[in-house]
């Protein structure tokens, strides 16, 4: 199967990048995303999916790193992104719970990036953290003016903004959140979204799922993330990913 969205450049892969990577296949997973989060991760990104046949990725910058965004920066994403294995523009957006950029930046830059993939027609992948408003009426704007599709990757939202997503054609991403004890939302989203409309990811390292919570996230333990789902929707696991599988490669455009 296929994580749709993963880290492996992160640090807490520099031991062992190489062995985790060539061991994808064998651990049931046929390809993984791989998402840039700043210029640096970005440039690993675009490397990455150039060396290993089993790596797509994406460039971008998420809100956490706003600040960092000038005219340099913008013209490098952009060489990036016309990598032949660069798949999206991601993951942009909003986070208000860590602030770590000013929100007014982050506001500008998400809306900058999103200008970015309507010109160089890429999809987009959006983060999204209490700033869910802010982030929808942005989509909505831009949605507008160019043409593209975003999901929404590890969706915490609510059910009634779930269908206002759906409504302007988005996708939306589940990942280890679901089969936390406390995590309302993304269980209750599991159950109702429309399954062409799903995408299932780790977001490793972060996020791991029950019962490994609190080790090191990796690509493999997606299968524990649509066990899952598939539980809570009464089927089985092969017939939902034979769906999100589907939806990835639609998404990302990945034949
Ligand atoms: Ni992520």
């Amino acid at each position: 199967m296929i994580d749709s969205h993963a880290h492996l450049d992160d640090e807490a892969f520099d031991e062992d990048r190489d062995e985790v990577i060539n061991g994808l296949y064998e651990n049931g997973i046929d390809f993984i995303v791989n998402i840039g989060c700043d210029l640096k991760s970005s440039e690993k990104c675009f490397e990455l999916s150039e060396i290993y046949e089993n790596i797509y990725a994406t460039v971008g910058v998420h809100p956490h790193d706003a600040k960092t965004y000038d005219d340099d920066l913008e013209k490098r994403l952009i060489e990036l992104a016309g990598g032949k294995k660069i798949v999206a523009i991601g993951e942009i957006g909003l986070d208000y719970f860590y602030d770590n950029s000013p929100r007014n930046v982050q506001k500008e830059i998400f809306k900058r990036q999103l200008a970015l993939a309507g010109k160089l027609k890429k999809n987009v992948v959006i983060h999204s953290r209490e700033a869910s408003q802010d982030t929808f009426d942005i989509l909505k704007d831009a949605h507008e003016k160019y043409d593209f599709t975003a999901v929404i990757h590890c969706y915490s939202q609510s059910v009634e903004m779930l269908k206002e997503y759906l409504k302007m054609g988005d996708y939306i991403s589940l990942g280890g959140a679901v089969t936390f004890k406390n995590s309302k939302n993304p269980k209750e989203v599991a159950k109702v979204v429309p399954l062409e409309r799903l995408l299932l990811e780790t977001d490793c390292p972060y996020m791991t799922p029950v019962p490994f919570r609190g080790k090191r996230n990796e690509p493999k333990y997606v299968n524990l993330v649509a066990e899952y789902i598939a539980k809570l929707r009464d089927m089985t696991k092969e017939d939902l990913v034979k769906i999100t599988d589907s939806n990835t490669k639609r998404f990302y455009n990945i034949s």
